[in-house]
């Protein structure tokens, strides 16, 4: 092909992009105002296994997450729904990152719990498909992934608003290969994207008492795309004067995090999906490993919890799934109640979580038969929710 026609081809292709994140502006201009769950008469949860280890780890956390609602359940306040089909093989056989009867499933209820889904890179199966989690953020439009670390003993209490369907990840499965020797991806950031995503992050530090909110990019390198989120960052940031903004570059606040001297200092942060994608791994792993952190998938119509970890296709290839900890679908489902307005329920669960993650080898997850397994440790917090319960009477 000549280099005219290469050319061309790529610039026939990106175009096409353009339109659809075009039409995807457009769509978040004319989103409506949030969804007020606490006031709906019945608010539907869907449950979604996902793949590997998830179905198991997400069924215990349903579990816990039903015996706390048991009463609304009975009174009709609340109804669980299974939604089966979200398999990674199902997923090959329709060729589409999530089937079309799981997203009207999806769609019918007003939030969801999912346990994780196996991510297909690109080569691993003969046909390339978009990961399942960054599909329905897109689809469902759950703009703000809120991931909570806290330890205590450590000073650390960091809440972390990771915009969701931007950055790296708006077109991450559209890149090409302009010829055998070009290959290209694109990084999005539009105004209104970023504003929500740094608004939430204000409006949490003001109802939260926080005193800081920190933007991290690496503008001085990303300049379009990273500039435009700092300067919206720093715009927004005039509307809040109690709050303190700072910014830092992405690859000095990893190292910061782990900086005793520092760390203390972050309470909120701001950023866009990639860095937010990195940075949450890496606190989670101070807070005690990727499988004790949960999040929150905020849009203003639909919201979807689940745990910061992937399948863990090694856990199941070893026979051990039966021991994978679910503590962090817990910790998801324990922020489903607070959203859906069950504050008492989600202040009991997270307790529960504390006390128990500090349980001794027997009664804990390690992943491997000298711990719990999945569903003793459901036992463990359930029988600790129930003493909690007891107690509070
Ligand atoms: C996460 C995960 C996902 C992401 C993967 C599974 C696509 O790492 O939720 O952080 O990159 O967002
Ligand atoms: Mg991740």
């Amino acid at each position: 092909m000549t280099r005219e026609l290469e050319v061309a081809a790529a610039k026939e292709r990106f175009g096409q992009l353009l339109y659809e994140q075009l039409k995807r502006v457009d769509a978040i201009n004319a989103a409506k105002e949030f969804v007020d769950l606490e006031s709906l008469p019945k608010v539907i949860i869907g449950v979604v296994g996902g793949d590997g280890i998830g179905p198991s780890i997400t069924g215990q956390a349903a579990r816990v997450l039903r015996y706390l609602l048991a009463d609304a359940e009975a009174a009709g306040k609340v109804e669980f729904r299974i939604i089966e089909n979200l398999t990674i093989e199902n997923r090959l056989v329709c060729g589409k990152p999530i089937p079309d009867g799981c997203l009207d499933s999806l769609k019918a209820c007003h939030v969801v719990l999912k346990g994780p889904t196996t991510t297909p890179q690109a080569g691993d199966y003969p046909i390339n498909i978009e990961s399942a989690n960054v599909a329905m953020r897109k689809e469902l439009d759950l703009f703000a992934n809120v991931r909570p670390v806290r330890v205590p003993e450590l000073g650390i209490d960091w809440t972390f608003f990771r915009e969701n369907t931007e950055g790296a990840y708006a077109v991450g499965s559209s890149g090409f290969d302009v010829n055998g020797d070009l290959a290209i991806d694109f990084t999005v950031a539009t105004t209104e994207g970023s504003e929500r995503i740094i608004r939430a992050a204000f409006e949490y530090a003001r109802n939260n008492g926080k005193t800081r909110v920190t933007a991290v990019t690496k503008a001085n390198v990303v300049k379009t795309t990273d500039g435009k989120f700092l300067t919206i960052f720093r715009r927004i940031a005039k509307e809040y004067p109690g709050i303190t903004a700072d910014e830092w570059y992405i690859d000095i606040m990893t190292a910061k995090l782990i900086d005793d001297d520092r760390r203390r200092d972050f309470q909120v942060f701001a950023l866009p999906n990639l860095y937010g994608d990195i940075l949450t791994d890496e606190a989670a792993q101070i807070q005690g490993g990727v499988g004790t952190a949960g999040s929150a998938n905020l849009g203003k119509r639909y919201a979807m919890f689940e745990a910061i970890h992937g399948s863990a296709p090694r856990m199941v290839a070893e026979g051990r799934e039966i021991y994978a900890d679910p503590s962090s679908v817990m910790r998801a489902a324990a922020m489903l109640l607070g959203h859906i307005g069950y504050r008492g329920e989600q202040e009991l669960l997270s307790r529960a979580l504390d006390h128990c993650g500090r349980g001794d080898r027997g009664k804990v997850c390690t992943g491997r038969p000298n711990g719990a397994t999945t569903a003793e440790f459901a036992d463990y917090v359930t029988r600790t929710i129930s003493r909690y319960a007891e107690e509070r009477v």
